[in-house]
């Protein structure tokens, strides 16, 4: 018993020691050079992260030093990077989950490093979001994308009594989904639906299936889709633009978009490629989640905490909810209104 002290008493005195002695550069009362904030984003092969990624690095150019890593998709290889700027004692961390429901890990490593952290993009859950007053999250609202993209198809229904290529008064339509367990994709697949339902308009499910956020799973999950259905498909709804544009190529490969063989396809994130895909009329309409915004509020909260300060509307230029949140808007885009997306 005696000894078990001793010994955790030793070991105290030892971790103090070696703490005095990091701290050894700044004892003479130099001021740090500048913020290190540590990022990992969950796989940089990914178009939409892409962008919140460089707009993560654009507004960091004056604030702070911005380390962005790539945990490539893979939830051991993220907390290794975590492992990584504990170690290098940064000020702050921005982590863009691989696997949200590992946040609660990364909570306790960061807590422990007393080292404030910024989620972004796949939203940890609420017990994990408790347990520290440094835990930040910015994201936007799935549900609303869901409820816009799916506008966007019930919208074009009423207004083309020949989107009923049946005449049975229902539409038929197929869904792309994001990675199972994500957040967007487990709304936005509800959401859209529910919002064509809510516009009056009876629905049939004819396929489902996971594209993990993809455009070359987009195309071959689209390719299946026609073999299956052919030319009973009324409608295309995908989770994101990547899967939607995959998608277009397999319809484009079946004769869709040429003469008056047409579809209504819509998607989520208004990306450049989708811009361009609806300004050659082969996406109806997206959804845009701002990247620019996300990654700008993610950097400014982690930039606050770094200082010391509490993230407040005055100091981020966001608006915080229940002390830690950021919600960036979603917004429709279609055709009448691409400059807002670019
Ligand atoms: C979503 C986005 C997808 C994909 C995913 C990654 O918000 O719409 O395209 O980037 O995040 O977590
Ligand atoms: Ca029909």
């Amino acid at each position: 018993m005696k000894k078990k002290w001793v010994l955790a008493l030793l070991t105290g005195m030892m971790l103090t020691a070696a703490a005095c002695s990091n701290d050894g550069g700044n004892t003479d009362g130099e001021k740090k050079e500048s913020i290190q904030i540590g990022a990992a984003i969950y796989k940089f092969d990914d178009t939409f992260m892409t962008g919140v990624r460089n707009a993560m690095l654009e507004s960091a150019k004056n604030e702070a030093k911005l380390d962005v890593v790539d945990s490539q998709n893979s939830q051991p290889t993220q907390n290794e990077k975590v492992d990584l700027f504990i170690s290098k004692k940064y000020d702050a961390l921005i982590i863009n989950p691989v696997d949200r429901t590992a946040a609660g890990v990364i909570i306790d490593k960061a807590k422990d490093a007393n080292m404030p952290v910024v989620f972004l993009n796949r939203e940890p859950i609420a017990e994990d979001m408790e347990k520290w007053d440094k835990v930040y999250y910015v994201g936007a609202k799935a549900e609303d994308s869901g409820t816009i993209s799916g506008q966007l198809i019930s919208d074009y229904w009423k207004a083309n009594p020949s989107a009923d290529k049946n005449g049975d008064g229902k539409l038929q339509y197929v869904m792309l989904t994001g990675e199972p367990g994500h957040q967007d994709a487990e709304l936005r697949t509800k959401y859209s639906v529910e919002a064509i339902v809510d516009a009056g308009i009876e629905v049939e499910e004819l396929a489902k299936d996971t594209a993990m956020w993809d455009r070359v799973k987009g195309q071959e999950k689209m390719q299946a889709f026609l073999a299956s259905n052919g030319d009973k498909i009324e409608a295309v709804l995908s989770n994101n633009d990547d899967m939607a544009l995959g998608a277009i190529e397999a319809l484009k490969a079946s004769g869709y978009f040429k003469g008056d063989k047409y579809i209504p396809v819509v998607g989520v994130d208004a990306t450049a490629p989708a811009i361009q895909a609806l300004k050659d009329g082969t996406m109806l309409g997206t959804v845009l989640n701002d990247a620019k915004n996300q990654g700008a509020a993610s950097v400014a909260i982690a930039t606050a905490l770094s200082k010391g300060e509490t993230p407040t509307k005055e100091n981020i230029g966001f608006e915080i909810t229940d002390n830690k949140y950021v919600w960036i808007a979603y917004k429709k885009i279609t055709n009448a209104n691409i400059a807002d997306a670019e």
